[in-house]
């Protein structure tokens, strides 16, 4: 495994003052107020913050899932929407969403077999190697039903990874895992992304989990959602479970919780 810092001058993510509101006049609730971050290429951003303070929101505006009402995304120097139609982006989603009707290799192979036309002469990723590098060589003709909860969120990251997209944002995709499983597949992404290095914009509710995958963590507050802090992580990388054990990473950690703490009890004034 090499350590590579891979900033080779390309913009990535750039938000810039985006704010969201949803509901009708009267009851109109500000989710997004005037929040500005960017990723460099090959970053990893995690996002943390009290259930409801706008993170799924924030990812989905980015991945051209939700519109903003007033600011601006860019993707590698390009809009949103332009980013989407290049398949510019991979989105993990909280739950996997594999067919169950399909095999794993099935699930991964259909982004490249939907609309077969568009996709012609793209860059793309061949899908048993994907899965292979995730562990999952030996399982691509399984049925999803027959995988752990791990597994199976490994098969949809794999298959974030089909178009080789310049950013990936990935909504809690562990939450549903239990600690142990959680760890390791942790670990796992971080390898795979060590080679293969993404912007990445990572929500969580885990104060170790932002750790252990990020070079920054941007701590949210609700109501109205917006950036609390961002806390820099220096830790040096490939990082690993002896990671969790050192100094720095507890330092780390009751900042962030510091930081999480103090967002929570403006919450309550
Ligand atoms: N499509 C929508 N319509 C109305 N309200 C929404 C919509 N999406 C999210 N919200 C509201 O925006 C707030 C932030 O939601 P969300 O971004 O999912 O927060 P988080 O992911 O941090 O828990 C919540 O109060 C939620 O109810
Ligand atoms: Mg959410």
């Amino acid at each position: 495994m090499t350590t590579q810092t891979v900033h080779d001058g390309r913009p990535g993510v750039r938000v810039d003052n985006v704010s969201k509101s949803f509901g009708a006049n009267g009851s109109r609730v500000t989710v997004l107020d005037g929040v500005s971050l960017s990723i460099g290429m090959g970053e990893f951003v995690s996002v943390i913050g009290p259930s409801g303070c706008g993170k799924s929101t924030l990812l989905k505006v980015i991945a051209g899932l939700v519109e903003a009402d007033e600011g601006s995304v860019t993707i590698d120097g390009t809009s949103v929407r332009s980013a989407a139609d290049g398949k510019l982006i991979g989105l993990v989603p909280q739950s996997p969403a594999l067919l169950p009707w399909r095999t794993v290799l099935d699930n991964v192979r259909l982004p490249l077999t939907v609309n077969r036309k568009a996709n012609a002469g793209r860059a793309v990723r061949d899908p048993e190697e994907l899965l292979a590098s995730f562990g999952l060589g030996a399982a691509i003709h399984k049925y999803p039903g027959q995988l752990s909860g791990g597994m199976q969120q490994r098969a949809a990251i794999a298959r974030a990874f089909v178009f080789d997209p310049s950013i990936l944002v990935m909504d809690e995709p562990f939450s549903a895992l239990d600690e142990m499983n959680r760890d390791q597949q942790r670990l796992g992404l971080l390898e795979f992304w060590n080679s293969n290095r993404k912007a990445v914009l990572f929500v969580t509710h885990s104060v170790p989990e932002a750790i252990m995958l990020s070079d920054r963590i941007i701590v949210m507050a609700a109501h109205p959602g917006r950036i609390a802090e961002v806390i820099d992580v220096g830790l040096p990388r490939p990082r690993t479970a002896e990671t969790y054990d050192t100094a720095e990473f507890r330092d780390l950690e009751r900042d962030v919780r510091a930081a999480l703490h103090g967002v929570m009890e403006k919450a309550h004034v």
